[in-house]
């Protein structure tokens, strides 16, 4: 029988009820870094999905990036986070926290008026999401080779965190113009010691980081997110084919959970021609495709076996019953995009189902 959206698939130690995860989508409505009670009801509302991935959580004070976003370093918000994941399991459902660090996609304003940093002091283009609203990006400060071992303990320490709060397992968030991705990508790397120049040492410490946290929890707990096209952020690099299948090939070793490829750009411009199946096979294990999928496009991709999961983002926000209208061909809920950040539950919980 031809495999389904709603087929169970074994995934690391996990077996998961059907083929659907919700993808981690930033939604800034954690206050002081916790979730809340609120969070708790968004995600018990989507827990039918097999997997979810949160939105993207902090590793520390220096990884912050946008208005009221989660951290997973402290133990006042593993202590929150616990709540989250009990609700999520209660519903057979499994969950992964997203281990964020935003680099350069930050202010000063959420740093005590320090500056934000990066692998090399190169400014981005656009705008940061401030507490006083929309700022200029200032020019990050380029991190010393001595800071690099803090970076790597800050994910190590995450991750055995996201452990005692409760999670399955972690994504190192390695995508979208963040910290990692500022690493492996050219356009935002200029530095000339071992973490920059070559693909190699671009990724250097991705590897350090993947490391760390698979010698702490496990490395079929940890899964990795990269975005080989997505210019959000302003990113770019030369040569991102060659790049994100020397990174899967890095990864393929270590025997993680899953590598999870946003397969779009989300700056609406015409994305760059990558082959995404390249990169897949270069890494060997579980894929999980996002990006534009919907019914039809996912339930053929698990069918052809060109991806193990299908991760949905916007779609499911708006629809926290997605597996059930897919199984019933019911129409969607339209997604309110004034409601996507920050606010209270309008745009958040008050979704309708069937
Ligand atoms: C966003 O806030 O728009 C955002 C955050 C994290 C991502 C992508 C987008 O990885």
């Amino acid at each position: 029988m031809t495999d389904t959206l709603f087929t169970p698939i074994k995934i690391a130690n996990m077996e998961l009820p059907n083929r659907m995860v919700m993808a981690p989508m930033t939604r800034n409505r954690a206050p002081e870094g916790l979730a809340t009670a609120l969070m708790v009801e968004y995600y018990t509302q989507r827990a039918n999905v097999g997997l979810i991935i949160t939105e993207g959580a902090q590793i520390s004070t220096q990884a912050v990036g946008y208005p009221a976003t989660p951290g997973i370093y402290s133990d006042e918000q593993v202590a929150n986070w616990r709540a989250v994941t009990d609700a999520i399991h209660a519903q057979g459902s499994f969950v992964f926290v997203q281990l964020w660090h935003c680099g350069r996609i930050s202010h000063p304003d959420f740093h005590d008026g320090e500056l934000p940093v990066a692998p090399s002091a190169i400014e981005p283009a656009g705008q940061a999401f401030t507490y006083e609203g929309l700022k200029d990006f200032v020019t990050p400060r380029a991190l010393s080779v001595d800071e690099i071992p803090a970076i790597v303990e800050q994910y190590r320490h995450a991750a055995e965190q996201a452990v005692l709060a409760g999670f399955d397992g972690v994504e190192i968030h390695a995508a979208n113009g963040y910290l990692l991705d500022q690493f492996l990508r050219d356009g935002s790397n200029h530095r000339t010691d071992n973490y920059g120049g070559s693909m190699e040492n671009r990724t250097r410490l991705l590897l350090e980081v993947t490391t760390a946290v698979c010698q702490q929890i496990g490395a079929e707990k940890v899964g990795i997110r990269l975005s080989p096209i997505n210019a959000f952020n302003d990113m770019a690099d030369s040569d991102a084919q060659a790049l994100f299948n020397h990174v899967a090939t890095a990864l393929a070793g270590f025997g993680l959970a899953y590598l999870h490829l946003v397969e779009v750009s989300m700056t609406g411009e015409p994305a760059a021609d990558i082959n995404m199946q390249d990169i897949r096979a270069h890494f060997g294990g579980c894929y999980i495709a996002n990006g534009g999928y919907d019914k039809s496009r996912g339930d053929a991709a698990i069918a052809a076996k060109e991806a193990e999961l299908i991760a949905y983002g916007v779609p499911l926000l708006a629809n926290p019953d997605l597996l059930e209208r897919f199984k019933q061909n019911a129409p969607l809920n339209v997604p309110d995009q004034a409601t996507f950040y920050g606010g209270d539950e309008h745009g958040y919980t008050d979704y309708p189902t069937l």
